[in-house]
């Protein structure tokens, strides 16, 4: 299998004081998750995953509810960030087939989905440029990551296990693919989110939107009732 092309050099240098509140906390943030599992990049993938779906469906949310008070078009924003929410939840429901939270873990992504649902939908009306600039830096750093799990699966710490099923149907991958295979177009995912949500941000700002890496081939994901028909 070719490994999708992706930049991992891309970087959005932090202009005015949004960006480097937006940068700052991210750093915060990754300081905070390198410390909680250090090497363990199956659950850090797991719990990361959950708070990686929120703000695509906060953002489409609070995008959908003003253009119905304004009666305006979305530019295709609201279908942007609902698409990068279903994708986020599918890496969850990819990697909680190789890794199994602990309880602690369960635990925290409770906690932390409180907290973080409600301070991202708060800094979205305070601030939708800075919310999209933070993700554009989470997402940044998710490059980052997948590529340290890659890592460890070439230098044999991590075992390369068969794809989960869902993964071989979602990215529509060979019925051989291996765990390798899956962070390969994980990654990808994640690059071109890091890159349609700094280009969001660019956008509010009035600069120019960039350059977008291509997302990796999905499905679409179809209700039981369609399929039965
Ligand atoms: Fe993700
Ligand atoms: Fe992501």
């Amino acid at each position: 299998m070719t490994a999708p092309f992706i930049d991992l050099g891309v970087h959005h240098n932090p202009r005015g004081l949004s960006d480097r509140i937006a940068f700052s906390f991210t750093k915060v943030l990754r300081w905070t998750a390198d410390t909680f599992f250090a090497e363990r990049y199956g659950h850090r993938a797991v719990v990361l995953e959950t708070v990686a779906a929120v703000p695509g469906m906060v953002g489409a949310t609070i995008n959908h509810l003003a253009c119905l008070r304004r009666m305006c078009d979305d530019k295709g924003w609201i279908k942007t960030l609902m698409d990068e929410a279903e994708n986020e939840r599918m890496h969850l429901m990819t990697f909680i087939e190789v890794s199994q939270p602990t309880w602690f873990e369960r635990a925290v992504i409770i906690g932390v989905q409180w907290v973080f649902y409600l301070f991202f939908f708060a800094l979205y009306l305070i601030s939708s440029k800075t919310a999209h600039r933070v993700v554009g830096y989470f997402e940044e750093e998710a490059v980052i990551s997948y590529t340290h799990y890659l890592a460890e699966i070439d230098e044999g710490r991590s075992p390369n296990v068969p794809a989960p099923e869902i993964a071989k149907t979602y990215w529509d991958l060979p019925s051989d693919a291996t765990l390798r295979d899956v962070v390969l177009v994980v990654r990808a995912d994640e690059a071109h989110h890091r890159d349609v949500n700094h280009g969001f941000a660019n956008e509010l700002a009035g600069l120019p939107v960039g350059e977008i890496a291509e997302c990796p081939h999905h499905v679409t994901l179809e209700p039981n009732w369609k399929k039965a028909a």
